[in-house]
């Protein structure tokens, strides 16, 4: 790791500090059907540096945690931490996380420059199972009962405000159920 001053972090500039957001939306499998749920969070983007893997490929890294309360009840649901990785050289942008049921995602893309009608970035990254680059690794357990098959991202941001919508493909109760979340979040 190096002295964080004049790193470039690209396209995942404006990530860094800490946003909240309260118009979260998810839907999730549930033993019944489907689980819908309304909530809140903090997402806390903090800057990781630059690496250099194999005297070669720069990365750009920010290091990130999301809490997720439910509206109902204010009780944590979803705890999520890993790294947005930046590679300029080779205009890609990646996405390495772990939630806590033991499921562990490598989502990536090319940057694309798109923005929206607003002017702010769109940030979009995949992962699928058995993707040898973009890929998926989970435990036994969730291999067998609740195997998430992919996942896709898409963050938009700017003028401190981010909103992201995500699909995570998870083959559960033996069908393919598409666990979807969405929120809108403001920078302090
Ligand atoms: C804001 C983000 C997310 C929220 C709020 C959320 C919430 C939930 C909820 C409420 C359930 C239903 C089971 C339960 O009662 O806990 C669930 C299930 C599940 N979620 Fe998420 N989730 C999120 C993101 C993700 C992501 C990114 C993945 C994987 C890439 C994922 C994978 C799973 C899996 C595999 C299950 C099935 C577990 C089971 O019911 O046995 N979730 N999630």
């Amino acid at each position: 790791m190096k002295n964080y001053q004049d790193i470039d972090y690209g396209p995942l500039e404006e990530l860094i500090g800490t946003w909240k957001g309260n118009q979260g939306t998810d839907i999730a499998p549930g033993l019944k059907g489907v689980d819908n749920n309304s909530y809140y969070e903090t997402i806390v983007f903090e800057e990781a540096g630059s690496v250099l893997n194999a005297n070669e490929q720069k990365l750009a890294v920010l290091h990130y945690r999301q809490i997720v309360r439910m509206e109902s009840n204010d009780e944590i649901f979803h705890d999520q931490t890993g790294y947005w990785h930046w590679d300029a050289d080779q205009n890609i942008l990646m996405h390495s996380f772990v939630i806590p049921r033991a499921v562990n995602v490598i989502a990536g893309g090319a940057y694309s420059g798109k923005t929206d009608e607003n002017g702010r970035r769109v940030l979009e990254v995949q992962a699928k199972l058995a993707d040898p680059h973009w890929g998926i690794v989970q435990s036994p357990f969730m291999s067998k009962k609740a195997s998430c098959v992919e996942f896709h991202q898409t963050i938009i941001v700017g003028d401190r405000k981010m909103s992201y919508s995500q699909t995570s493909l998870i083959d559960i109760y033996g069908k393919m159920f598409e666990h979807t979340d969405e929120n809108e979040l403001f920078r302090k």
